[in-house]
C-alpha cells in the first residue's frame, strides 16, 4: 500500500504522521514515480510549523525526491517505466513512497549519482546554481562572505565560487564546522557566534568589505552582513534559519550604494526548459566533481519528524534523506 506523510495541523514535527494513501494513476502529461529517497529541507520545516502557509492541509510536504518511474500518462515523450529520475517542485508532495509528477519536472540521474545524494541535494546545488550565476554571478576577482559555510547550501556555496577562483570567508558555529568550511573551499572561516563577523571580516579584507554576502541565516546575521559589504556590495537574503529579518529603511543602503535581493529558487523554476537546463548543469557539476554532495544520512520515511529535529537542532549539513 503507498503511504505518504500527512500534515493535518501545523505545529511541532509530532505533526508529521504516516497514512496510507491511494495508488496514484497519472493523468495526462504525468508520470507516477516509486520514490526511493526523499530529500529534506530547512523550508519543509517552515511548511509543517505554518510560517509559510503555502501547503493546503491536510497535505503532504517535500519538494524533492529521487524514483524510478512506475507508469506514464497520455502525451508523455521521453520518459518510460524503469527510468531513473530525480525531481524539485515547490508544488510539494515529496515525503510519499509513491507520487504523480509532471513529466516536465522529471530529470534523468547519471548512474554515478546515487539516489540519496540526487534526492538530498539536487535543490540546494539548484539553489547554488541559482545564486552564482543568476542573482549574482561570482567572478575570479570577488571576495564573498557565505554564512553557515558547513551547511548543506553552505558547503555547496563555497565549493562552487572557490572552483571560480572567488576568495569565500564562511561563517560557522563550531570549530569542527570550520574544518567541514575549510575543506570545502573557504579561505578564512570566522566562529559567528563567538564574534563580530563583521569586524573580523573587515580585517580579513583591509577594511574593504567583501563583494557579495549570501546569508541564509536571517535575524541574527542580517545588519552584521550589510556592514561587511565594501561599496556598491550585494546583499543575498536567501533563507532565515535563525528568524525573518526586521524590515529595513532603504536610507540604510544609501551609505554604501548596497543592494539586498531575496531569492527563491521555485521562481527562478518556473521555466521548464531553463528548469532542464539548470538541473543538467547541477547533475555534470556533481559528476565532474565541482560539486561534492555530504554523505547521506538515511532515514525511515515514517520517522521524518526525526530529521525535522535533527535540521533545527542546527546539526544538518544537507545529508538528511528519508527512505519510504
Ligand atoms: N531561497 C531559496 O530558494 C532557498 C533554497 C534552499 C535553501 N534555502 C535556505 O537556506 C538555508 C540553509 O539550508 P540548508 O539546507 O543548507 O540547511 P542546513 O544544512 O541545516 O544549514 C543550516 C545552518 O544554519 C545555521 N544556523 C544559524 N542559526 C540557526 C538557527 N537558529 N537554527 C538552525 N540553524 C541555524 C547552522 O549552522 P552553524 O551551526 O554553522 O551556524 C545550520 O547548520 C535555510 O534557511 C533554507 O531555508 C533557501
Amino acid at each position: 500500500m503507498p503511504t505518504a506523510i500527512v500534515i493535518r495541523a501545523y505545529g511541532d514535527s509530532d505533526k508529521l504522521v504516516l497514512e496510507d494513501i491511494a495508488q496514484p494513476e497519472p493523468g495526462e502529461g504525468e508520470v507516477v514515480v516509486l520514490q526511493t529517497a526523499v530529500g529534506v529541507n530547512y523550508h519543509d520545516v517552515y511548511v509543517r510549523s505554518g510560517l509559510y502557509k503555502t501547503l493546503g492541509l491536510p497535505g503532504i510536504p517535500g519538494c524533492e525526491a529521487t524514483g524510478v518511474i512506475e507508469s506514464v500518462g497520455k502525451g508523455v515523450q521521453g520518459l518510460k517505466p524503469g527510468d531513473r529520475i530525480a525531481y524539485v517542485t515547490g508544488g510539494y508532495g515529496a515525503y510519499a513512497s509513491h507520487r504523480i509528477l509532471a513529466a516536465t519536472l522529471a530529470v534523468p540521474v547519471p548512474d554515478s549519482v546515487s539516489d540519496e545524494t540526487a534526492a538530498s541535494n539536487l535543490l540546494r546545488a539548484m539553489t547554488v546554481e541559482m545564486l552564482t550565476t543568476q542573482v549574482h554571478r561570482v567572478k575570479p576577482s570577488m571576495t564573498i562572505l557565505v554564512h553557515a559555510a558547513a551547511g548543506g547550501v553552505g558547503r555547496m556555496l563555497c565549493q562552487a565560487a572557490a572552483s571560480i577562483g572567488a576568495v569565500v570567508i564562511g561563517t560557522v558555529g563550531s570549530e569542527a564546522k570550520a574544518d567541514i568550511a575549510k575543506m570545502n573551499g573557504c579561505t578564512h572561516t570566522i566562529l559567528y557566534r563567538e564574534v563580530d563577523f563583521a569586524k573580523s571580516v573587515a580585517a580579513l579584507t583591509g577594511g574593504a568589505g567583501v563583494d557579495v554576502v549570501y546569508d541564509s541565516v536571517g535575524a541574527d546575521t542580517f545588519v552584521g552582513s550589510l556592514e561587511s559589504l565594501a561599496m556598491c556590495g550585494h546583499l543575498v537574503n536567501f533563507g532565515q534559519s535563525s528568524g525573518p529579518v526586521d524590515p529595513i529603511a532603504m536610507s540604510t543602503l544609501a551609505t554604501k550604494s548596497l543592494s539586498v535581493s531575496r531569492p527563491i529558487l521555485f521562481h527562478y523554476l518556473q521555466d521548464p526548459e531553463h528548469y532542464q537546463s539548470m538541473a543538467a548543469k547541477v547533475m555534470q557539476n556533481f559528476q565532474s566533481g565541482v560539486l561534492k554532495a555530504a554523505p547521506a544520512i538515511p532515514i525511515a520515511l515514517k520517522d521524518a519528524s526525526q530529521a525535522h529535529d535533527t535540521l533545527e537542532n542546527m546539526t544538518g549539513g544537507g545529508s538528511l534523506v528519508l527512505i519510504p
